[in-house]
């Protein structure tokens, strides 16, 4: 029994031994202790500290003390004070608050700081449960740059500059795109003789908040791609075509009350043909002339079932009525007659005003409804519905499929007998030619330097009736090889005399011997500068006998 007592003894101190030796080192939980042990803990309390709350410190406590008690964890309070830190190392039971805290890393092996709203501010606080833990105390690590951070940021910086000159690449580009297209526009618009404000003798008077003068536009001569229409209000009926009708409208400028005046030209449903020759004659770019109607764009209203043209609008109106309304001056005649000649020359030509090359358009429909005053007295062009693009690819068929087109009163003999020289593209031209030329004399019979000016008569006015046919026109143009009367009286007036003998030209029964546009209106210019000529001649005759006299009284 006595042996048997001392074995026991012995077997409760070897396990005791063994078990402290096993805690101590560190492996915990493969043997189970029977007891838990103190842990061994830094215990200095509050000691100032050169640890700045980074990487890893050391307590720097010479204290090390078995805690009290076995629950006890070990615990290091790092705080930052006006001008120094402190550290305190001590023993804790985690199942009691510290300064309010509630510790819940205790069963880590190492003592990582974190910080914590204590009672007394913030702090930073760790705790640990192996020997001596709270000796050494680990505040978060400031986070290195990863490997993949690092090339991150490698590839970052090496394609900044690429970046920066895309950037930079597409700027220029939408800038040159920009500055192009407003100096396109300013080329088209730009004044006659600009003196003083905006007015409707610009090429391009813009007319915001009042809709006293012409239009033009700011927006580009283009299609609106746009699915939402452009924000319009009609106003009131300015003209009726064939196969449109013409609306005065207010264009809404976003969010101000306002509004720039626009012409709406609206097709139906049936017109969708002559709607998308005029909006493709208009889109070319090279069109754009002061003496052609500024196009804006072009919509398909789906939801009315129409087809709209957009451009400026001119509230003199159409030649024919402002004709019917005014009789005109010597001046006003110049005017009409000079800037009719240059947009037909321009339409005609086969470069641009800057010399591009251009594809020369026909009108085919020229007469004085189809053409705009401007408040200048300058004329436009309108109306491109049965325009034509004489473009290389045109073919003889293509031409002759075109048929005989445009208004019985203003059509050309060879066109009246559908006898125009499809192998050439010059004839198209000169059918246009002829009609200008009744435009010309239209004008010329309403002008004072004529003499006596009768009331207004369309050209054929009293030999046919208000919409003649073609076979009718035959009859005069072909047959009676009759033209409007131009009176010997008319020729009184020297640049009268001019403008009757360009006419006569100008309606030759020979397409060939007719000028051409250009022609025109360089004859106009002409007149000009003899106008000149023989006003200066008149004057320095006056003068002449007053010098002389001055002589004489010598
Ligand atoms: N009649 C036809 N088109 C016109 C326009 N653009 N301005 C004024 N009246 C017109």
């Amino acid at each position: 029994m006595e042996r048997f007592r001392n074995s026991a003894v012995w077997l409760g101190a070897f396990y005791l031994i063994c078990m402290t030796v096993l805690s101590r080192s560190g492996v915990d939980g493969v043997f189970p202790p029977l007891f838990k042990l103190a842990a061994l803990c830094k215990f200095c309390d509050l000691l100032p500290t050169s640890c700045n709350g980074t990487g890893n410190c050391k307590s720097n406590c010479s204290i090390t003390s078995i805690c009290g008690l076995p629950e006890q964890v070990c615990v290091a309070i790092w705080r930052r004070n006006d001008n120094n830190h402190t550290l305190e190392t001590v023993c804790h039971d985690p199942a009691l608050p510290l300064y309010g805290m509630h510790l819940d890393d205790y069963n880590s092996s190492t003592c990582v700081m974190k910080e914590k709203k204590a009672e007394d501010g913030m702090l930073f606080i760790c705790s640990c449960n192996q020997e001596e833990c709270n000796d050494n105390v680990i505040f978060t690590q400031i986070q290195g740059p990863t490997v993949e951070s690092q090339v991150a940021a490698v590839i970052l910086v090496s394609l900044l500059p690429l970046l920066v000159l895309a950037v930079l690449v597409v700027a220029m580009f939408y800038w040159y795109r920009v500055y192009r297209r407003r100096q396109s526009e300013w080329d088209t618009r730009k004044p006659h003789k600009r003196k003083g404000p905006l007015d409707c003798s610009d090429a391009c008077a813009i007319m915001m908040d009042d809709d006293r003068s012409d239009s033009s536009s700011t927006h580009a001569n283009s299609l609106n791609h746009n699915t939402e229409p452009l924000p319009i209000e009609l106003d009131q009926l300015v003209g009726k075509g064939r196969f449109a009708e013409v609306y005065k409208a207010k264009l809404k400028q976003n969010p101000s009350e306002q509004f720039e005046t626009v012409a709406v030209k609206i097709f139906p449903e049936e017109e969708y043909a002559s709607w998308k020759n005029e909006k493709d004659i208009f889109s070319d770019i090279d069109l754009k002339h002061e003496n052609v109607l500024h196009f804006l764009t072009a919509e398909e209203r789906k939801v009315e079932k129409q087809y709209w043209l957009i451009t400026a609008f001119h509230s003199c109106g159409n030649l024919q009525d402002y004709l019917m309304r005014h009789v005109i001056s010597w001046e006003d005649l110049r005017v009409l007659g000079s800037s009719l000649a240059r947009g037909v020359a321009h339409l005609h030509s086969d470069h641009s005003t800057g010399g591009r090359p251009k594809v020369p358009i026909v009108h085919r429909d020229l007469k004085s409804s189809n053409i705009l005053v401007k408040q200048d007295l300058c004329c436009c062009l309108c109306d491109f519905g049965l325009a034509l693009r004489l473009d290389n690819s045109l073919s003889v068929d293509d031409l002759a499929n075109s048929g005989q087109v445009g208004t019985a009163r203003y059509m050309a003999p060879e066109v009246l007998e559908s006898r125009i020289n499809l192998e050439n593209i010059e004839s198209f031209k000169q059918a246009d030619i002829y009609s200008m030329a009744l435009v010309l004399w239209e004008i010329t019979s309403r002008c004072t330097a004529i003499g006596e000016v009768k009331e207004y008569e369309p050209p054929f006015g009293s030999k046919v009736r208000e919409h003649p046919c073609v076979e009718s026109m035959k009859d005069n143009v072909l047959r009676d090889r009759g033209r409007p009367e131009i009176p010997d009286s008319w020729s009184k007036h020297q640049g009268v005399a001019i403008v009757c003998g360009t006419i006569d030209e100008c309606w030759d029964h020979d397409p060939e011997a007719r000028l051409t546009a250009h022609c025109v209106a360089e004859r106009f210019d002409e007149i000009e500068d003899e106008m000149d000529k023989l006003s200066s001649r008149s004057s320095s005759e006056e003068k002449i006998p007053e010098d002389l006299s001055q002589n004489d009284g010598k």
